[in-house]
């Protein structure tokens, strides 16, 4: 007997709702989904009339000493022998490929989803919640999918179908069944409740004992540097024991349970036995039929214990499944008008934010911001950290909409874009070139899929690349793989710098993309970065003294407000703060 490990308290508030929802979700699996219940139920019948055949061969042939009926019986039980094993291997797999495209469905909605959610939704979630629902909840009604539901229906069919048969064959010995199966339907419920309990328990303290065994083991040395071992080791004494008691718990719910089934199961043919033997003898009742009932008696069981294991596992699918419609539900901030603006294919690139006050959470991080940078400068934002120059930048790319105020290009409310044409506009080169997995050649023409090798190459001798890409095992199609993990940080910026040309965006975004390097790649990266910021719009965050002297202005920002705007020589000559900064600069290059 199989029983599965889940359980504990799952609470579902609106289950009608949420299945209504599903539902919907598959409602383009209405079809496969009745042809699998039509012949999940042909099966279920075949198996039903089995023991009906079995009873009239006994009746009509043996009782009657007729062979012919014994023949008659026998093929005909042999033909629906030969119909169930067709309809049940039809069914089961009917049964998963709904199932299957239901969760298909579900995965990919669920992933479209996240990519579609925006900054402020990431702030807020915990990567890897966000992970465990796209692992753990889609696994838990996956199982139910793939184990679950072939059971459930079959099981459910099977329960309904003998005890109809039973009631058509015989109200009275029918009725004496029910008063058993009662019995075994009452333990099995309470026998699920305590054992999900304890699985819950153990789930969960199998979580402590990896964690206080890991928390041990990595530690050893500061366990052993300051003899700790005695401690450590009655720590985990502590969860070992309490996990030993949940998973006793639930062997003491196994050791009652299945003897009181199996009880239950000769209990239950004795009765029939008692009852129907009596009543065959003073003739009330066919020797046939009584065979019928012994057979259909232990067909009741096993259902029935079946569909008390997968409740459980039901409702830990539809609480994955409330889990999964919850992220389902958060609906991103940054949204597209509908019906939106669309920017000119030459964009000069003049930015401008106006009056503009965000805050991340309550606070405000800029108050009252105003900036403007005209089409083709370059634009050092320096200051302290915290300062918000990154949020300058997440503003220009539309990450967040301030609460007041507006951010432009050219003129244009960026709310009022479309997301492609602000894409198309605006570059944003982060900190840390982020490759995705796949080729060079695929990273390098991400904002522009449709870019030949030609025009790849061209901008890789633009930027003094090439060499470095034909020195690479396979060129262009060299694969990055997770992260770019096969290349330095700065091969890595080289490539988004490659990435950002070849889009030839208006403006360009740069947060710190020269902070993580080492001075050597830094003049290179420097080197490419001249090229590719030519004749744009450049909104460079510095952190470095060379940066903001490259500079055509620069602008200091403290507190979310800009306290000093000029040339760097400028500021230099006039901004006290920028002084003192630009004396950090020098001690930290020194
Ligand atoms: N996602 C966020 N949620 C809440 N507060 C944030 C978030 N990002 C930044 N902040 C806060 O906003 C303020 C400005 O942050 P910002 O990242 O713009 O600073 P910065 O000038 O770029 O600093 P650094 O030089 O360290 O990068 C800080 O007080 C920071 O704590
Ligand atoms: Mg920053």
């Amino acid at each position: 007997m199989k029983y599965m490990r889940y359980g504990g308290e799952y609470e579902i508030e609106d289950r009608a709702g949420l299945l209504r929802r599903a539902g919907r979700i598959g409602r383009h699996l209405l079809r496969p989904a009745l042809w699998a219940f039509t012949i999940t139920l042909v099966a279920t019948v075949a198996r039903l009339l089995g023991p009906v055949v079995v009873g009239r061969g006994i009746d009509d042939g043996i009782a009657a000493q007729d062979k012919n009926a014994i023949t008659t019986a026998a093929v005909i039980y042999l033909v629906l022998l030969g119909v169930q094993y067709a309809s049940q291997r039809v069914s089961q797999y009917a049964i998963a490929r709904v199932g299957e495209q239901f969760l298909l469905r579900l995965r990919s909605r669920v992933f479209s989803h996240l990519t579609r959610l925006d900054m402020p939704f990431y702030d807020n979630a915990k990567t890897g919640v966000l992970v465990s629902r796209m692992t753990a909840d889609i696994e838990s009604i996956t199982e139910f999918v793939n184990e679950g539901a072939v059971l459930a229906l079959t099981n459910a069919l099977t329960t309904i179908g003998v005890a109809v048969a039973m009631m058509v064959l015989d109200m009275q010995l029918a009725l004496a069944v029910f008063v058993v199966i009662g019995m075994v339907v009452l333990i099995s419920v309470l026998f699920q409740r305590t054992v999900s309990t304890a699985y819950a328990r153990v789930r969960e303290s199998i979580g402590r004992v990896l964690a206080s065994l890991q928390e041990g083991l990595t530690g050893v040395r500061v366990v052993q540097a300051f003899t700790q071992e005695g401690p450590q080791s009655a720590n985990f004494g502590r969860v070992n024991e309490r996990y030993f008691e949940a998973n006793m718990t639930a062997a003491r719910a196994i050791s009652w349970y299945f003897p009181a089934i199996n009880f239950l199961r000769t209990a239950g043919i004795a009765v029939v036995l008692f009852i129907g033997g009596t009543r065959v003898i003073s003739g009330d009742l066919s020797f046939g039929v009584l065979v019928a009932f012994l057979l259909y008696l232990n067909w009741f069981f096993e259902p029935i214990i079946n569909l008390a294991n997968v409740y459980n596992l039901f409702q830990a699918s539809l609480a994955a499944l409330a889990k999964l419609f919850e992220l389902l539900d958060a609906k991103p901030k940054v949204v597209e008008r509908p019906d939106p603006d669309r920017l000119p294919d030459a964009v000069a690139g003049e930015l401008a934010l106006e009056d503009v006050s965000f805050g991340y959470v309550e606070d405000l991080v800029l108050e009252d911001f105003s900036l403007v940078v005209p089409a083709g400068q370059r634009l050092a934002v320096v200051g302290e950290t915290g300062a918000g120059k990154s949020t300058v930048a997440k503003l220009l790319m539309r990450f967040y909409d301030p609460q007041r105020g507006r951010v432009t290009i050219d003129g244009h409310d960026l709310r009022d874009l479309a997301f492609t044409s602000r894409a198309r506009a605006i570059a944003l080169i982060p900190q840390d070139g982020f490759l995705f997995d796949g080729s060079l050649r695929d990273n390098l023409r991400y904002a522009r899929p449709g870019a030949d090798d030609q025009a790849i190459w061209d901008v890789c001798r633009a930027m003094g690349i090439d060499g470095w890409v034909r020195s690479l095992p396979d060129g262009l199609d060299t694969e990055v793989r997770e992260r770019g993990s096969r290349f330095s940080a700065g091969e890595r910026q080289l490539v988004a710098l490659g990435r950002a040309f070849l889009a030839d965006p208006a403006v360009v975004v740069l947060d710190e993309a020269t902070s993580n390097l080492d001075p050597e790649t830094e003049v290179q990266v420097e080197g490419a970065l001249r090229i590719v910021l030519a004749g744009r719009t450049a909104v460079v965050i510095a952190h470095r003294l060379r940066s903001a002297e490259r500079a055509d202005r620069v602008v200091m920002v403290d507190a979310g407000r800009v306290i000093a705007d000029g040339t760097h020589d400028e500021l230099v000559a006039t901004s006290r703060e920028y002084q003192a900064l630009v004396e950090v600069w020098h001690r930290g290059v020194a």
